[in-house]
């Protein structure tokens, strides 16, 4: 059966030290509890492999936030997945709606990131999510079927076993406005028959499906009781270990 997650997006905030102190935090407050979902934390490259020696492992899994959707080569500023994969990180975010946002990422582009992410080993963390204009137009369901078939639906049903995806209404993302349990859930099982339509029960029962956007420790619970809603992707409140861990513990 699919894991419940709830992976910490800390996005471009933490210097290197304040980076280091809150991964031995929430490391620690883990030690201390016997977490009923698995904990991740991705954060910004220059963090990773600091972060990856004073982390536990078995307790908190690390990701990076992106990765280039090349292997190597004269692409100055860029991080590949293999360089990724050798800090010791196991996840990677891509396509976060910030990444599309600002950084013009096409489902294209993502194709070749998803790529590359299973090619070394990272288990990548697929957002996908629409809009305010999209929501209220009603578009929303076509709009996050269209960004699974571009960007993942090329995979092969055990390559799409590996993927976690995350449903991140946009205007819900870092606005303290959340979608509510029900309007996540309804998104949810959407995205779970569109998953089923392409390869099959096992594959779409088997998926873990995250919420992002808004996530506290207040309405955490609320959302992870709805039956296709399998952790969260946590910006914000994931950058105290204590917020971050108070949703944590609502599962
Ligand atoms: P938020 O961000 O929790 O701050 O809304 C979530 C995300 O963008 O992953």
């Amino acid at each position: 059966m699919r894991k419940n997650i709830v992976a910490g997006n800390w996005k471009m905030n933490t210097t290197l030290p304040e980076g280091i102190k809150l991964a031995e935090e929430v490391n620690a407050a883990l030690k201390g509890f016997s977490a009923k979902c698995d904990v991740v934390i991705c954060v910004p490259f220059t963090h990773l492999a600091s972060i990856n020696n004073v982390i536990d492992k078995e307790l908190l899994g690390l990701g990076a936030e992106n990765c280039a959707n090349h292997v190597k080569g004269a692409y100055t500023g860029e991080v590949s997945a293999p360089m990724v994969a050798s800090t010791g990180a196991t996840y990677v975010i891509l396509g976060h709606s910030e990444r599309r946002q600002y950084y013009g990422e096409t489902s294209e582009t993502l194709r070749e990131k998803v790529r590359l992410a299973l090619d070394n080993n990272l288990t990548p963390i697929f957002c996908v999510g629409e809009v305010l204009e999209e929501r209220e137009n009603g578009s929303y369901f076509e709009v996050v079927k269209c960004q699974l078939e571009e960007g993942l639906f090329n995979l092969s049903a055990e390559e799409f076993g590996k993927i976690i995806l995350a449903y991140e209404p946009v205007w819900a993302i870092g606005t303290g406005k959340t979608a509510t349990d029900d309007q996540a859930q309804e998104m949810h099982a959407f995205i779970r028959k569109t998953i089923e339509e392409k390869y099959g029960k096992e594959v779409a029962e088997n998926t873990s499906i995250l919420y992002g956007g808004s996530c506290k420790p207040s309405n955490a619970a609320a959302l992870f009781a709805k039956p296709d809603v399998d952790g969260g992707l946590i910006g914000g409140a994931a950058l105290e270990a204590e917020s971050f861990m108070g949703i944590v513990k609502a599962f």
